[in-house]
């Protein structure tokens, strides 16, 4: 039998459907609410609001539990790769032999941006924040392809998501080199996704930038464990400008620009900046857990706390330790790390945290491993939106697969001024 609730405003009661998720989340559906009450239901932040039903991503926030399709981050991070979960996440399985190679050689056939696009990285300025750049040469692509224009069509699909899987990192690779005054390096096909990234950002024309393992291991990962986060602010964004029907690179490019902000994706690097500015000053990181208290000072400890997770973020449980791992392996000792590892001990044992259940999360230890590969701190929200590409684009494709979508359009509680006439301007004071 199909579970409802009852809701009772000024004596009349209203029924509900009660929808459960297949983890056992109820939610109520209020779809009706306003037509049968005349009632909406507010939630400033969206925080306890379901705005879908998807079945990409699971997040247990209380207990730390993050699964791609089903299968625990964990498991992925330590057999999978990017590339194969990528797959996952947007198709819905893991890809058999041929699958994955075919999707791998996509990847690779798509990997070249179009020539003319080199012109659009010369009109930015060279202290242009990669970001800026990311979401408006992705929004530039769709202008080369006229395919994408055309929005949603299940014959054209994989080939959209690959180039844009594919491209995402080779403007990202532009824009950095573009900014340091470097030339341009063009990806090799025979260098698998991460690899070939790598060379893109720091091969020379006169010398192939060296490999090691470990390196490409660390950053394939930390791609892996950005892939997809349900419905966090940037993913929302694109489900927004998709449910216009807004095409594919449009909507992407928006999931950059939500991104971007310092309580989202621009946390990594405010997580640097805030270690780098305590490593400064001399601070063993007490004065900044003090501040970070402080409401009045205006300072957050960066890297901490999470809308969802009230538990440890499980990708900086996993990050944290691969961190040290590729320290030891490039014998390199970060004073950052000490710092970081210092204030994450602090906070964990300050009532302040505790009672609040802030945990480190996925970008408190993401830009120590970025630094100690040599990728500037400006980049490493551009690392973040590589990896999320695929969750943006299996969001994408849901809300275009789902047949009853309908355009995204909340509502709001005005609490302007009521109605009052014109004044004409010589009456005003
Ligand atoms: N440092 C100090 N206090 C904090 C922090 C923090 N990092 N995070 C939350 N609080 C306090 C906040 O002041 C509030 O206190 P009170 O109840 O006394 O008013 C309480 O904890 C709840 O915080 P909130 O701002 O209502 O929580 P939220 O769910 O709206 O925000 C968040 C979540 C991630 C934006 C926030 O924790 C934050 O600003 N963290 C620092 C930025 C950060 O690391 N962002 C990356 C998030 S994970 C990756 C991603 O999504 O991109």
């Amino acid at each position: 039998m199909n579970k409802t609730a009852t809701l009772t405003i000024e004596d009349k009661t209203y029924t509900l459907p009660v929808v459960e998720g297949s983890e056992g989340e109820k939610a109520l559906d209020i779809s009706t609410l306003r037509q049968q009450s005349g009632y909406i239901t507010l939630d400033d932040g969206y925080g306890n609001t379901g705005s879908c039903k998807s079945k990409i991503t699971f997040i247990d926030g209380e207990k730390g539990i993050l699964r791609y399709r089903g299968i625990p981050i964990e498991e992925l991070a330590e057999k999978s790769s990017f590339i194969e979960t990528a797959y996952l996440i947007i198709y819905g399985e893991l890809p058999n032999r041929k699958q994955l190679q075919r999707f791998s050689d996509l990847l690779t056939k798509c990997e070249n941006l179009h020539e003319d696009m080199k012109y659009h990285f010369e009109g930015f300025p060279s202290t242009g924040h990669p970001m800026a750049i990311l979401s408006s040469m992705i929004n530039a692509t769709s202008c080369f392809y006229p395919e994408v224009m055309k929005g949603y069509d299940p014959a054209t699909f994989d080939l959209m998501a690959a180039r844009l899987i594919s491209q995402v990192r080779t403007i990202a690779a532009f824009a950095y080199r573009k900014a340091h005054g470097l030339p341009i390096i063009y990806p090799k096909p025979s260098y698998k996704y991460t690899a070939n990234f790598l060379h893109m950002m720091f091969s020379e024309p006169y010398q192939d930038y060296e490999l090691q393992p470990e390196v490409v291991w660390a950053l394939d990962l930390i791609f892996l464990l950005h892939a997809d986060h349900e419905q966090n602010c940037s993913t929302a964004t694109v489900r927004f400008v998709a449910s216009s029907r807004a095409n594919l690179f449009a909507s992407a490019a928006a999931g950059v620009c939500a991104l971007w902000g310092p309580l989202h994706g621009g946390a990594n690097q405010a997580v640097i900046e805030m270690l780098q500015q305590i490593h400064d000053s001399g601070d063993d990181g007490r004065k900044f857990i003090e501040m970070a208290k402080d409401k009045s000072s205006g300072k957050r400890l960066m890297g901490f706390g999470h809308r969802v997770y009230k538990n440890y973020d499980p990708r900086a449980k996993i990050i944290k330790a691969r961190c040290d791992q590729l320290l030891k392996a490039l014998k390199l000792n970060d004073p950052l790390l000490d710092i970081a590892k210092r204030l994450e001990e602090a906070a964990l044992s300050d009532p302040y945290f505790i009672e609040r259940k802030l945990y480190p999360n996925v970008d408190f230890y993401s830009g120590i491993i970025m630094r100690a590969i040599g990728i500037p701190i400006e980049m490493f929200t551009v690392i973040f939106a590589i990896g999320r590409m695929p969750g943006w684009i299996a969001n994408y494709k849901e809300i275009m697969e789902s047949g009853d979508s309908r355009i995204y359009r909340p509502r709001q509680i005005y609490v302007g001024p009521t109605v009052r006439p014109y004044m004409p301007l010589k009456n005003r004071p």
